[in-house]
């Protein structure tokens, strides 16, 4: 053996591979254990020591909740052994454990694929109450799109009401193939291009009782992204034995724990840059484990595990694929894409108004006013402080003369001990029977949050709540002219550990298993699981709560208004982004969450919410003037650009902070506006194709390792990286340039082409975040102002940023900005732009916005230039030379006159 450990040792070196059977007939490491850098054979030790012969890189945790012991884990009939690999569980199943599930019979065909049934293989039980046989059934939704799930055939079990089907393909027409392994015990899924396995189940680790599903797949590489909410310390996963568990929660971000939102989503991309996404549907509690092998363990305590595979086989295919099936990004209006300013603690108009003075007095960038629940009545839903508030309806119509748009909080829990005849949104509802009950299906839940005294929760999945809940919020827009509704705290949170008197000690509210979630407890903050809603016991509806209050809402908004909705909805769930914005929660005036809103953006990009954003200065705690400009500099870069503040801490938005603070703001802040019809042409992209707004390099570049695990700069669209400073008293950055070609937002200099495929230490003073234009793309651009309304009417520019071929693409969507359904009725105009062989072309996709009639191009700015070139002609017509400016980067400005809705034509000679 120690001979042949030293030419493994040898092979390893040499040929930096596996050596296994290399020189010798017999392998030198067995299957499944791996060569390490000193010749030994990872796990094989404790295969001498630790009966089971399974690599501990391997292990599948037998023992996942706390305690485990070797008593505990001998008794379900696993193997106790210390692992030599960091995390890996102690108790794990042993190469033949005695569970599991084995295929019974050949497949059925079906109407879209076919399904086969499995029985349990022995008696043993590891939580109780297995069920036997299931169904393992497929469904060829679409060549691109794999439904793949394993359900009880004898019994209804709770399922997610968000309905995807697709029209069915042949097997011949997928992009993948579905196959048991010859000895029928895995279940694997492959890439038919390129035999890539994407997932490869054992249904010896399979699970099904009724309060406990897991399944284990492995996975084609370590380069894992996705599973929300949390805050995760890397967009790229760490896989070594890391949980996540998933269960909507009123907590603020946290390393590991669950937050606001469920998305049992990820995207992994193969070694040969193939991407492929998967979503597990299911709304219970659950946790996912991601384990070096590399493989992941899913495990949840209700519903079924019901699968869909998206098969790219790029990011933004993954992405555009997932929305096809849970819903697209809807559109935001464009005045939702300026600056948002929030607080909860102005505690008075007075200081409301002093804030917007001082905005006003440094001119900074802002469309948007949040009030918290500081502006009601004793936090009363539908009701407003008429004392520390009084004037609020006057003011918010000066507002909105002003060009500003008001968005008002509301809370899902309403008073329920005001007087008699005081209080209308209680008496209603109690009238109308809308809210959650206790298990008794009758009386109301009772809790405690924000208002005085107890209160109840309304049952949003209850079609009398949204009748309800939409005569409420359409009676309160009499009171205040509100332009959008933001929803909180709909986890439901309740300050309390279930409702009022506590849970029962029953299964339901204490199941055998708990996943890995915060106080290992699905009652603490919240309702107890045995409470009822319309859609079944809150056990499984749990986390669907603010999900089914955002289409109400979003609808409520839409008829009150008159216009395209604007919600912002703290708890999300799969398919939320169709109706909802979100921002991640209350986060800390800390350098580390700076630096973690960049992978919350991105991922929720993957989700497909990409109107999304983190309180910028942060929520919890002070913050430092340092931090806070930081902030100001990249969150004016977040989709969701919102500076909010919570109650007790120092005021935080930018005009607070001194001239040079604001200045800063300011500029930045007018870059952001300047870029506004690029980033609305981005949302309108997003809604009609789905995909993202917000990118990681990754997700453009991904054929490059490098880019897999960067998470501190990301990209708009494919054209604009943001490389904000991350840390405290920094003057540079690191960043890394894929292999294109880069351009210097502020100078518009080509990046050396030195620093292709590099880090590079950029300059980065207190007063500049760096921004890059990647060659190849061509931005529309619109000179800012102090809101859009008035940005709107500017002339526009476009920014043409050359590649190597001196080529260049790009479009731009507008529309009057908040009207319903522009898209649907063709009320917008759309231009492609495509600039090759030096000639810049329009072409007008379509023309049906009269409001752009008026609108003229008055600057065209390219990038790149080769050459300088002799003459210049529009639309034939040569252009004066005092028009044209060239520096000798191969910058050219051309200052014209044009209308936006005719073809440009631009020609150099
Ligand atoms: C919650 C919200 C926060 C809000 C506060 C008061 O903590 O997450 O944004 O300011 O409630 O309404």
């Amino acid at each position: 053996m120690a001979k042949m450990r030293s030419l493994c040792f040898l092979a390893v070196v040499l040929a930096g591979s596996r050596c296994c059977g290399v020189f010798d007939a017999v392998p030198c490491c067995s299957d499944g254990f791996s060569p390490t850098a000193l010749g030994g054979c990872l796990g094989e030790e404790q295969d001498a020591q630790c009966p089971g012969n399974v690599a501990a890189q391997k292990r599948i945790d037998c023992h996942p909740q706390p305690g485990a012991s070797r008593e505990a884990c001998e008794a379900r009939g696993c193997t106790w052994c210390a692992p030599d690999v960091p995390n890996a569980p102690w108790c794990f199943f042993p190469e033949n454990s005695p569970y599991g599930y084995a295929r019974s019979g050949g497949p059925e065909q079906t109407d879209k694929g076919w399904r086969v049934t499995l029985n349990k293989r022995q008696a043993l039980s590891l939580f109780g109450n297995d069920i036997s046989p299931i169904v393992f059934e497929v469904e060829f939704q679409t060549k691109d799109r794999l439904r793949f799930k394993l359900y009880d055939p004898n019994a209804q079990r709770f399922e997610v009401p968000l309905k995807i089907d697709g029209p069915g393909v042949t097997a011949e027409e997928a992009n993948y193939e579905v196959e048991f392994s010859d000895d029928s015990t895995h279940l694997k899924i492959k890439r038919k291009s390129t035999g890539t396995v994407l997932w490869d189940s054992p249904l010896v680790d399979l699970f099904f009782s009724n309060q406990f599903l897991e399944i284990t797949t492995a996975v084609p590489s370590t380069s894992v992204y996705g599973f929300g909410e949390h805050e995760h310390p890397t967009f790229k996963h760490n896989m070594d034995f890391v949980t996540y568990g998933m269960y909507a929660r009123d907590q603020a971000p946290t390393a590991f724990a669950n937050l606001y939102g469920v998305h049992p989503f990820y995207m992994c991309v193969e070694p040969d840059a193939n991407a492929h996404g998967v979503l597990l549907l299911n709304s219970n509690a659950q946790d996912v484990t991601l384990s070096p092998n590399p493989s992941l363990t899913f495990r949840t305590i209700g519903g079924i595990l019901d699968f869909y595979l998206f098969m790219g086989p790029t990011p933004e295919n993954v992405v555009q694929q997932y929305t096809e099936a849970i819903g697209r990004p809807h559109m935001p209006a464009y005045w939702a894409l300026g600056f948002q300013l929030s607080r909860w603690g102005y505690n008075s108009l007075d200081v409301l108004k002093e804030t917007v003075d001082r905005m006003k007095h440094y001119d900074i960038p802002y469309d948007v006013q949040h009030y918290d629940i500081d502006y009601m009545e004793r936090r009363l839903d539908f009701t407003y402080d008429k004392v520390n508030f009084a004037g609020l309806p006057e003011f918010i119509k000066e507002m909105k003369k002003n060009g500003k748009h008001n968005i008002l909080i509301l809370d899902p829990f309403i008073a329920k001990d005001e007087e008699p005849g005081t209080y209308r949104p209680y008496e209603l509802g109690q009238e109308m029977g809308v809210w959650v009950n206790n298990s008794d299906g009758v009386t109301p839940a009772v809790g405690q949050a924000w208002p005085p005294g107890d209160c109840v929760f309304p049952d949003y999945s209850n079609p009398r709540t949204v009748e309800w809940w939409t005569q409420l919020c359409l009676e309160f827009k009499d009171v205040l002219d509100y332009d959008g509704i933001w929803i909180d705290m709909n986890e439901p949170s309740n300050f309390m550990r279930g409702q009022i008197p506590g849970c029962a000690d029953t299964e339901i509210n204490n199941p055998p298993y708990t996943p890995s979630i915060s106080d290992r407890s699905l009652s603490e903050k919240t309702l107890c699981p045995d409470s009822k809603t319309y859609l079944g016991d809150h056990y499984n509806t749990h986390s669907l709560f603010g999900w089914a209050q955002t289409e109400p809402t979003f609808n409520a908004v839409k008829q009150a208004t008159g216009k395209r909705p604007y919600v912002l909805s703290r708890s999300t769930f799969v398919g939320s982004g169709k109706h909802t914005a979100h921002w991640l929660g209350d986060n800390f005036s800390q350098w580390k969450d700076l630096r973690r809103s960049v992978i919350g953006i991105m991922e929720f990009n993957l989700f497909g919410i990409p109107f999304i954003g983190a309180d910028i200065c942060g929520f919890n705690y002070n913050t430092t003037y340092e931090l806070c400009l930081r902030w100001m500099q990249l969150g004016s870069f977040y989709p969701f650009s919102r500076n909010h503040n919570s109650e007790g801490n120092m005021e935080q938005d930018p005009a607070v902070f001194g001239d040079e603070f604001a200045k800063i703001s300011r500029a930045t802040l007018r870059i952001r506006y300047s870029l506004l019809p690029y980033l609305y042409t981005l949302f309108y992209e997003s809604h009609v194709y789905g995909g993202t707004v917000v990118r990681s390099l990754m997700h453009e570049f991904t054929s490059d390792p490098e880019t897999h695990g960067i998470d501190t700069a990301f990209l708009w669209g494919s054209a604009f990286m943001i490389a904000p400073v991350l840390e405290e008293g920094a003057r540079t950055v690191d960043v890394y340039f894929p292999d294109a070609q880069w351009f210097d937002y502020y100078t518009g200099l080509k990046v050396p082409s030195s620093w292709k495929k590099s880090h590079v230490t950029v300059s980065a003073p207190l007063n500049k975040i760096p921004l890059y234009i990647r060659g190849g793309n061509i931005l529309p651009q619109q000179a800012p102002a102090t809101t859009t309304t008035e940005s709107r009417l500017n002339p526009f520019e476009l920014l043409i940023a050359l590649d190597e071929q001196g080529e260049a693409s790009g479009s731009l969507f507008w529309d009057d900005g908040d009207s319903i359904d522009t898209i649907e009725n063709e009320n917008y105009f759309l231009a492609k732009y495509t600039f090759s062989k030096g000639q810049l072309k329009t072409e007008i996709v379509k023309d049906g916005y009269r409001g752009a009639d008026t609108l003229k191009y008055n600057k065209i700015t390219i990038l790149g230039l080769k050459l300088r070139p002799q003459a210049v002609s529009l639309n034939g017509k040569s252009i004066r030379g005092d028009a044209v400016t060239y520096e000798m980067s191969g910058k050219l400005v051309l200052r014209i006159s044009a209308p936006l809705t005719k073809e440009l034509n631009i020609k150099f000679y």
